[in-house]
């Protein structure tokens, strides 16, 4: 569509910017509480609300925690949770069993908090990364990262969590076939209803660092995640991932890091019209929170800017640790 445009002075472009009431109403795209996904981080204990230092005002959460967290988010309009596990070093095994463990602590946690607080949807992410000592989504054999293998074992921890009660589970791991397989699984089991977000367009970034302090795999990656995750350089391949994915029966995909990466979510948005999200990463969060809380940008407005971008860019939603300040703020008006 070519946009009609007069010359000057019929067209005086400031004119719809000249009040708050016209800019109001000529305002394309808009942030509300739905799009949010708010990831949160799991430990255990009781009680605890353990600070992440590489993420200011981000905290890992005991399972008590964590169910307040969900009440707060469900009051607050947040339509969905995301769980991360930091787990135990002692329970990390390079068959990644506790991935499937009914009790382990992500599992756990779907159980307290749709017990408690029924009305938030509770995403997982399937990966193995949290139950190894090498810090890999998948399993490793001969220095490699193997496929089959690991889908088979994400196979069994996505069943786990459909079990506890997982609303939409997140395949995190860029291993090839993983869709397919965990849909065919969670129909065979009768989990008819279990959603699959997909995070389809997956790239090796620098941006999930603080992310790995967080659930503690920064110490143990041992190399990269390159022969899996994505090449920030390609665009094309993105296309292909969220087409495969969709037609392995994903029902919502993912691009992942977020602002870098706008010009994807919207080339995906326009080539296929599904669900589409976006991971405002660990990283971004904290390039935000950082240089706000040093007063070299205007935090609460840098927040929102970088929300609505992803709006604007074509997405649905945004998985983002601002969820609750956000939320908050939109709902105080
Ligand atoms: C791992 C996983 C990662 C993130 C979500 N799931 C990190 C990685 O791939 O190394 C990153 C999230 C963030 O940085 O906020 N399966």
């Amino acid at each position: 569509m070519a946009p009609i445009v007069p010359p000057f002075p019929a067209a005086r472009l400031r004119r719809q910017r000249s009040s708050a009431g016209l800019r109001a109403l000529t305002r394309e795209t808009a942030l509300t509480a739905d799009d949010l996904i708010w990831p949160l981080f799991l430990r255990d204990g009781a009680g605890v609300s353990e600070p992440v230092p590489s993420m200011p005002g981000v905290n890992r959460l005991s399972l008590d925690r964590a169910v307040e967290a969900a009440a707060r988010a469900a009051e607050l309009g947040i339509p969905a949770i995301c769980l991360f596990p930091y787990t135990d070093p002692a329970k990390k095994t390079a068959a990644c069993e506790e991935a499937w463990n009914p009790e382990n602590l992500t599992n756990r946690a779907i159980r307290a908090i749709k017990a408690e607080v029924p009305g938030i949807a509770v995403m997982t992410d399937v990966a193995l990364d949290p139950y190894n000592l090498h810090g890999h989504d998948g399993i490793v054999a001969g220095g490699e990262i193997v496929n089959d293998e690991t889908v088979a074992a994400l196979v069994r921890m996505a069943l786990a969590q459909a079990e506890a009660g997982a609303d939409i589970l997140g395949p995190s791991d860029m291993m090839d076939g993983r869709i397919g397989a965990i849909r065919s699984a969670l129909e065979a089991a009768g989990h008819r209803n279990v959603a699959i977000l997909s995070y389809a367009a997956k790239y090796a970034s620098a941006f999930y660092g603080p992310f790995r302090d967080a659930v503690g795999a920064t110490g143990a990656l041992k190399g990269d995640k390159k022969t899996y995750q994505m090449d920030p350089a390609n665009s094309d391949e993105a296309l292909r991932c969220v087409a495969r994915d969709l037609a392995e029966g994903a029902d919502m995909v993912m691009v992942k890091p977020g602002m870098p990466y706008l010009d994807i979510c919207r080339r995906v948005k326009d080539a296929f019209g599904a669900p589409t999200f976006a991971y405002q990463v660990s990283g971004e969060y904290a390039m935000i929170r950082g240089a706000a809380e040093r007063g070299w940008i205007d935090g609460e407005t840098a927040i929102w800017e970088s929300l609505i971008a992803f709006k604007r860019a074509g997405c649905d939603g945004v998985l983002t640790y601002f969820a609750p300040e956000v939320a908050r703020r939109l709902k105080a008006g």
